[in-house]
């Protein structure tokens, strides 16, 4: 994916090094909801340590069954009560279990385990196989349900781990003329290392024809009802968990005004 420069760009003028000043919302994740450490801006932290990426990545020694890369901590158990089981009569697609990068953001989100347990813990020795927390006494489970503690009760979510236009889209078929539901935005594809890729693309961003962050990011699946390889919809379709500067919900890939998110996808 393409990244757009962070803000707090440092300029030479006449010798005298300027910084320009950070709004409230933080281009990156350091300083944001999302970083735990020291300086941060999540709901609980630590003083432990001050570095951020931690608490989801690791350079070594991640969970490679988890499908969010370098993936730092132990993924939840579930169960979760999916949102099909409310039998809303006007939904088409059908659901893979709960994963992906779907279950990565539940090990904090669905409120089961402290925020602070990873494999590899900052500096030397850090490394269980069985997760242990950075710092007990600072940092427990996420507070605060509904939201944002979302819970392993998932009715009351907009649908994740769930097909993209009701399926019709499939390798054989990668450029998705057969979306079942034609309610929904045709998707663009690109093969990428061998593997099938799908997004929605968005007009933000100078909006190009390639996968950018600011596009709404499809997830290839092939545990899901057609066992194909096939493009699903998770959490990380909405939200991009190390950008917060649009606002007034961090970690969105876009602004909802307009209601353009659900636009992107949703032709209502
Ligand atoms: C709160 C959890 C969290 C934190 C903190 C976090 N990440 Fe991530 N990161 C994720 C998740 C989840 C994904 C997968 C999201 C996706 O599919 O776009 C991801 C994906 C990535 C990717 C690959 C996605 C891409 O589009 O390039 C990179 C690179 C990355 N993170 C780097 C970092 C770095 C560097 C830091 C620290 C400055 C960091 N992350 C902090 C959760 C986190
Ligand atoms: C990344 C694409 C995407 C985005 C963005 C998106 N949706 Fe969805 N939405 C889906 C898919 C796929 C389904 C499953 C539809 C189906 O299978 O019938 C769905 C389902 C729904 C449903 C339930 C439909 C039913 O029949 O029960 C509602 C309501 C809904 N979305 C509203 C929204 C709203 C409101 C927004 C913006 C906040 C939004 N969606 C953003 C893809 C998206
Ligand atoms: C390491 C734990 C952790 C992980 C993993 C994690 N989050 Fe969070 N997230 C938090 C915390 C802590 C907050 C702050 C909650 C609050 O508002 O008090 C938060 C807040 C948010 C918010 C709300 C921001 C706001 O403005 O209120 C969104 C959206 C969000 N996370 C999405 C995600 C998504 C999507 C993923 C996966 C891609 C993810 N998170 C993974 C810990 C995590
Ligand atoms: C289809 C798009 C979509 C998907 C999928 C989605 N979200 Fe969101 N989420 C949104 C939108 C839009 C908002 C902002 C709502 C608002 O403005 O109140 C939001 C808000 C949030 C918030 C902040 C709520 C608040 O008011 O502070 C959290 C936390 C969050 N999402 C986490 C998640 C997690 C975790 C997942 C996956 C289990 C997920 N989201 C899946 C679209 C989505």
């Amino acid at each position: 994916m393409r990244w757009v420069a962070a803000s707090g760009t440092v300029a030479w003028v006449g010798g005298v090094v300027l910084t320009a000043a950070f709004v409230s919302a933080q281009a990156g994740v350091k300083g944001s909801k999302h970083d735990l450490g020291a300086g941060g801006n999540a709901q609980q932290t630590t003083t432990v340590t001050s570095e951020v990426c931690v608490f989801c990545h690791t350079p070594h020694g991640s969970d490679t069954t988890a499908n969010a890369p370098l993936w730092n901590k132990k993924l939840p158990a579930g169960p979760y009560q999916r949102y099909s089981s409310l039998q809303t009569s006007t939904l088409d697609g059908g659901e893979a279990p709960v994963g992906s990068v779907s279950i990565a953001c539940l090990s904090c989100h669905d409120g089961t385990q402290a925020m602070d347990v990873v494999i590899n813990k900052p500096g030397q020795l850090g490394y269980n196989a069985n997760g242990a927390e950075i710092d007990p006494g600072s940092i427990g489970a996420m507070e605060g349900g509904p939201i944002p503690m979302l819970g392993t009760d998932l009715r009351n979510d907009h649908p994740i781990s769930i097909q993209y236009g009701g399926g019709g889209c499939s390798t054989s078929d990668a450029s998705c003329a057969n979306l079942r539901d034609k309610d929904f935005v045709v998707p663009a594809t690109s093969l990428i290392n061998g593997v099938q890729q799908w997004w929605v693309n968005t007009p933000v961003a100078g909006g190009t024809a390639n996968r950018e962050k600011t596009d709404m990011i499809l997830y290839t699946r092939s545990d899901g009802p057609t066992s194909g390889p096939e493009p699903f919809v998770e959490c990380a379709s909405c939200h991009d968990p190390h950008n917060e500067t649009v606002q007034p919900v961090s970690f969105m890939r876009i602004s909802n005004s307009g209601s353009q998110v659900c636009l992107a996808c949703h032709i209502k």
